[in-house]
């Protein structure tokens, strides 16, 4: 009898663990791996496994002592670099590397290129309001092309991190509060980077991260610790990782968090079960930086031996920079404390990569392009100037905008001429002196005497005389633009805030130039959402601008003149105030949900003085013209279970301008298993209407869609009833409903 369970356990478990299918190309990589391993030391093997940066030609090793690169590479004690600025270098150090070490086996050279390389594309968080998958596929394809000429391999790319925490810097890498956009946008980055053929020169390695829910710190603290039920992570933060992988990712990042009670990076449930088992995966594991020793501080390793033992049992291929790997692995083997085949199977993965990359064929095929001629082509960065106007989101306009012809503009705030700042976080080998800024953008568009510019105040210091500056100016203008936020170095990572308002040296502008009386425009530079209810309540427009990168100002420009019309809708809350932090659309209902504003009893799951709603909410996003949705049909009213929903929308531009706008879908579960979000975005599609011109959107939905995790941890899609929504925000009201039978 205890035979037939023991069996029956084990069936259900293979039966839940997908056993990848390896393409042709994956087969060959790992057959060249499994060659090459039989000629490798120990210790070449364990280098393979180990990254590191350099610092003044030197490595750093977890004794403290620094090495001569050039010995390591020689030795095969170091399989790859990192964040190297120089081509030249990784030229110089790939040629070591293939000519004078044993095996001559080709480094790899990763780098954080997170939008853009050259050409700097806005922030991610910004991108993903232009809620255009082509787009962020192509941007990520040029990202690659210029960093493969550039001698580049890999980048740290995608983050796939969902955060609804504006307090969490690091929301300016993702793609916001949405399982479902973050899914696509995350597969379509894969997709930019990789192309169809991994070893052509234009194309690098993808890195799915920070796996796992590095996104869900407590308290908006970076690094800080995350614990959630597994339900709820595999409903609302594993979509994005899956759907990277499920678009052919071959590297994943571990992430700096513990999850579960087990730092990520010696997580054998994350790295392996869930990652290999389950999702599939087959390339490699990298972990964060020195997140491998720091297992030790988390205070689940004893040392950094102990810390390579258990990343290395977990499934974790490459230890980013700290270097316990090689100063301990050896010795593990040795000890058997690791195995001699728990170490070839983590280097056939690094190797299969390598070799699927072509390094093995041609280690210096990245770099040989001529660069000049690839980087900062006039059609990319055109296409960067596109990308940033359709990631503004307009979210104020009491018809101020777009502006007049020949009217003075008093161009004031520490963002308006502020050529690092645009670029933002994380910019590679992005250059400030290539950025177009607002004030050159401009003087450009409405011509050098209209604008009347100074910077007014720093980010969170007054200048001397500015404020008086400012107000002069503003006097003499017809009106005021405010290019207001947060610097660069507010955004990315380590920059948890517990204020998200615009700083005070900043608002104490705002005030002065509003009582000169005239009207005010507030273009506001961030990478995260912010509570900005005061420039709300002051000012006559509000344009998120966030940091657009390179072509930001032209951008600018194009939407203030009018030339393009606002189409960004927001894919993070933007809060009423930090205290309701997280808040996002999907939130669940509760037993005592309160049902809007005119619902104010007490004994009901709501603040005492303060709204449950965001200032603006997800979806979120004005125009210059107007768009009507109307005729919400359901076309299958009743759909088997493995069927499609057939929706359709009427939407009509009923303004003078022509203008695109993102048609949003959501659903919610009427009666499921276990509490559901209040709604859920499960389709979008940006639609583009002449003025007067009206179009039928037509939205199908697999019931498979509509899966979710349930209390037995099985991922299915329930049968009853839903009711949907369509419009231009998470407020959408205009209403269906459908039965799943
Ligand atoms: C970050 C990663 C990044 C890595 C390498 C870490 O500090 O968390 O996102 O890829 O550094 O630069």
């Amino acid at each position: 009898m205890k035979k037939f369970i023991f069996a029956l356990t084990a069936l259900a478990i293979i039966s839940c663990s997908t056993t990848p299918q390896l393409s042709q190309e994956e087969k060959e990589a790992f057959e060249f791996a499994d060659k090459l391993i039989k000629k490798m030391t120990l210790r070449e093997k364990i280098g393979q496994l180990q990254q590191f940066v350099t610092r003044k030609g030197a490595i750093t090793g977890p004794d403290g002592v620094a090495r001569n690169v050039e010995e390591y590479i020689r030795e095969g004690a170091v399989g790859s670099f990192l964040s190297i600025k120089k081509p030249e270098e990784m030229i110089r150090l790939q040629k070591i590397a293939v000519e004078e070490s044993r095996l001559g086996i080709p480094l790899i050279f990763g780098y954080d290129i997170i939008h853009g390389c050259r050409v700097q594309f806005p922030e991610n968080l910004a991108v993903s309001c232009s809620w255009d998958i082509e787009a962020i596929e192509k941007s990520a394809s040029i990202a690659a092309e210029e960093s493969a000429a550039g001698g580049l391999h890999w980048t740290f790319s995608p983050m796939c991190d969902v955060s609804a925490d504006p307090r969490w810097g690091r929301v300016s890498e993702g793609a916001g509060e949405d399982p479902y956009l973050g899914s696509k946008i995350s597969a379509a980055m894969v997709r930019g980077y990789q192309g169809n053929d991994l070893a052509s020169e234009k194309t690098i390695a993808a890195c799915i991260k920070h796996f796992a829910a590095y996104g869900a710190g407590q308290a908006g603290r970076d690094y800080h610790t995350v614990d959630m039920s597994e339900m709820m992570f595999r409903n609302r933060y594993l979509p994005p990782y899956r759907s990277a992988v499920e678009a052919g990712a071959v590297t994943v990042m571990s992430s700096f968090n513990d999850f579960m009670g087990v730092p990520a990076s010696g997580n054998k449930w994350l790295l392996h079960d869930l990652l290999r088992e389950e999702l599939g995966f087959t390339g490699f594991v990298v972990s964060d930086y020195d997140a491998v020793h720091e297992m030790v501080k988390h205070g689940t390793a004893a040392d950094g031996k102990d810390a390579a033992m258990q990343a290395m049992k977990a499934h974790l291929n490459m230890d980013m920079v700290y270097g316990d790997y090689i100063a301990y692995g050896e010795e593990l083997v040795k000890e058997g404390k690791v195995s001699e085949q728990t170490i070839d199977m983590l280097c056939r993965e690094v190797l299969a990569v390598k070799y699927r990359l072509g390094l093995f064929n041609d280690p210096f095929k990245y770099g040989r392009q001529n660069r000049e001629e690839v980087w900062y082509r006039p059609e990319n960065l055109e296409f960067a100037r596109e990308v940033a106007a359709k990631s503004m989101v307009l979210l104020t306009n009491n018809g101020v905008l777009p502006l007049n012809e020949g009217k003075k503009i008093a161009l004031v705030g520490p963002l308006a001429d502020a050529p690092r700042d645009q670029l933002g976080a994380w910019i590679g080998w992005g250059e400030a002196d290539r950025s177009v800024t607002t004030l050159a953008a401009l003087k450009e568009r409405f011509g050098a005497k209209n604008i009347l510019y100074t910077k007014g105040s720093d980010f969170r210091k007054p200048i001397k005389g500015g404020i008086e500056e400012a107000v002069r100016l503003a006097r003499k203008a017809d009106v005021v633009l405010l290019s207001i936020g947060l610097s660069y170095k507010e955004s990315g990572e380590a920059t948890s805030l517990t204020e998200i308002t615009v700083p005070e040296a900043q608002q104490a502008l705002l005030d002065a130039v509003k009582k000169v009386g005239k009207p005010v425009v507030v273009l506001l530079g961030t990478g995260r959402a912010m509570d900005i209810r005061n420039e709300v309540e002051m000012a006559d427009a509000v344009l998120v601008t966030w940091h657009g990168g390179t072509m930001e100002g032209a951008a600018v420009a194009d939407l203030l003149s009018g030339d393009k019309n606002p189409s960004g809708h927001l894919t993070m809350s933007f809060p009423y105030c930090v205290g309701q932090v997280p808040v996002h659309y999907d939130m669940k209902i509760t037993g005592r949900p309160r049902r809007g504003p005119q619902h104010d009893k007490k004994y009901l799951s709501r603040y005492m003085y303060t709204p449950n709603e965001p200032l603006f909410p997800f979806g979120y996003g004005l125009s210059y013209t107007e768009f009507e949705y109307s005729d919400l049909q359901v076309v299958t009213p009743e759909v088997a279970l493995g069927g499609v929903v057939k929706v359709s929308v009427k939407i009509t531009n009923k303004g003078k301008r022509d203008g695109e706008d993102v048609a949003q879908l959501y659903v919610r579960d009427l009666v499921a298993e276990t509490t559901r979000p209040m709604r859920e975005l499960k389709g979008f599609e940006r639609v583009s209407l002449a003025a007067g011109e009206a179009k039928v959107v037509e939205f199908e939905i697999p019931t498979s869609e509509l899966a979710y995790c349930h209390r037995d941890l099985t991922t299915k899609t329930d049968a009853g009833d839903f009711l949907v929504w369509v419009g231009a925000d998470s407020n959408a009201t205009l209403e269906g409903k459908f039965t799943i039978k």
